[in-house]
């Protein structure tokens, strides 16, 4: 689907969803030294399309499309101006997510058990399991950005 373009690496950093880049003021350096190293990761940026037009016509509403970014095969899903990316793979027995329905509350809901996990956060809401993996995702003049890290 669409073009997918490997972004120039930048130094950014993920920690619970918030993505953190360049020189940071030094409370800030503080609080985030004070984190477990275990929640840094090295994002690398990928861009699909060329064009919010583009975008929207690749992503039809509420339907999950599967892209492969790096080696990660990715879910993408667009309500209304409103885009999530997350494994595609559901984090319980690994069922393809394609086929995966979304409910009223942005919670996507797995076909093989119906669990159900929080588009936004991940956060499993019915089931045991870990969370489901979600990635930052912007909608740009340019075109679509996800973040995965390394
Ligand atoms: S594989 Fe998704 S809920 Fe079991």
């Amino acid at each position: 689907m669409g073009d997918i373009h490997e972004m120039p690496m930048r130094k950014c950093f993920s920690h619970r969803g918030m993505i953190i880049r360049g020189i940071l003021p030094m409370k800030d350096r503080d609080r985030l030294s004070d984190l477990k190293k275990s929640n840094y990761k090295q994002m690398k940026e990928y861009r699909l399309g060329s064009s919010k037009q583009e975008i929207f016509e690749l992503l039809p509403e509420r339907k999950v499309k599967k892209v492969i970014l790096g080696e990660k095969p990715i879910g993408i899903l667009r309500m209304g101006e409103l885009f999530y990316a997350f494994d595609s793979q559901c984090p319980h027995r690994g069922a393809d997510l394609l086929q995966a329905n979304i409910n009223g509350l942005s919670e996507i809901i797995c076909p093989l058990h119906q669990y159900r996990f929080d588009l936004k956060t991940g956060q499993v809401r019915s089931g045991y399991c870990s969370d489901l993996p979600v990635y930052p995702v912007h909608l740009h003049e340019e075109g679509l950005t996800i973040q995965i890290p390394q």
